[in-house]
């Protein structure tokens, strides 16, 4: 059975698009059939996998995940069908549907939609679903409506946390919302696990705070934890997942991939 699984942080920067994508690229090459959705205007996650060229433009004009939210609730008239708007990435060989920086926009064209935070999930149709193992959507650094959609429609959601200075910022309300969705239109929603990202092993900073982690979610936080290391960002501007090729944090990559599929 398909799993939806949401990388959810609403701070920036905290590795939740490096990790949707090398923990999709991962999945896939473990065998496991897995769709990667781009949920944040910013497309970090579509550029990354070579969706938008230098200009920044779509390519070929080709429809987002605006569009499909747009035409969901009759704004666009734009397929419905979300089959149509999967793309696939040659180089890193995984399904994905990008997203362009109108999504900025859902805020305020989804404020007078009823049952405004259903919308993805009501996108999510049994055809899609039936053809993967695991959908990872990306969430953008918000705790929005947008952020709302995707936990709604998720079976599970990891939260990437920079092992670093103020990491615990926003915990607390991030795990309101999740509080508040599973107590009311998603029951199912379980947190899979913390990741601890961009862990320095020269700072006494980083030791700290995957201690505090640890004692936060003693029974939530994966085993690994990913490195820093500069080849992160190298990857991205290359257009080529960490896990296609030999490097520390692409392996723990890899490891977080097992985990997960070992309890999820
Ligand atoms: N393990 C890592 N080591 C070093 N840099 C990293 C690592 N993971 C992510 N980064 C870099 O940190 C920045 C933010 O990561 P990103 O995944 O885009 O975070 P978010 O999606 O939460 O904003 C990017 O420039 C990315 O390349
Ligand atoms: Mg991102």
């Amino acid at each position: 059975m398909c799993k939806i699984i949401s990388i959810a942080n609403q701070k920036g920067g905290v590795g939740k698009t490096t990790t949707a994508m090398n923990l999709g690229v991962a999945l896939e090459l473990q065998g496991k059939h897995t769709l990667l959705i781009d949920f944040d205007p910013q497309a970090s996650l579509s550029s990354y996998l070579g969706f938008i060229n230098d200009n920044g433009d779509n390519i070929d004009e080709l429809p987002t995940i605006n569009n499909l939210m747009m035409s969901a609730i009759g704004m666009e008239r734009k397929s419905e069908d979300i089959m149509s708007y999967i793309r696939h990435s040659e180089v890193n060989n995984i399904d994905y549907i990008p997203s362009d920086l109108n999504l900025a926009n859902a805020d305020c064209y989804l404020s007078g939609v009823i049952s405004r935070e259903t919308v993805l999930k009501r996108m999510l149709t049994n055809e899609l679903i039936g053809n993967y193992d695991y959908i990872i959507i990306d969430c953008l650094p918000s705790l929005g409506v947008l952020l709302m959609n995707a936990l709604v429609a998720s079976d599970g959601f990891i939260i990437p946390v920079q092992t670093q200075k103020f990491a615990f910022d926003g915990l607390v309300m991030l795990e309101n919302v999740f509080g508040q969705i599973k107590n009311t239109v998603n029951n199912k929603l379980e947190l899979i696990g913390v990741l601890a990202t961009m862990y320095e092993t020269n700072t006494t900073a980083s030791k700290i705070v995957l201690e505090k982690l640890k004692q936060r979610y003693p029974d939530k936080m994966f085993t690994t934890y990913i490195h820093k290391a500069t080849e992160a960002e190298k990857s991205t501007n290359k257009q080529k997942s960490l896990c296609l090729y030999n490097n520390r944090p692409g392996e723990e990559y890899k490891a977080v991939a097992k985990e997960v599929i070992e309890i999820f």
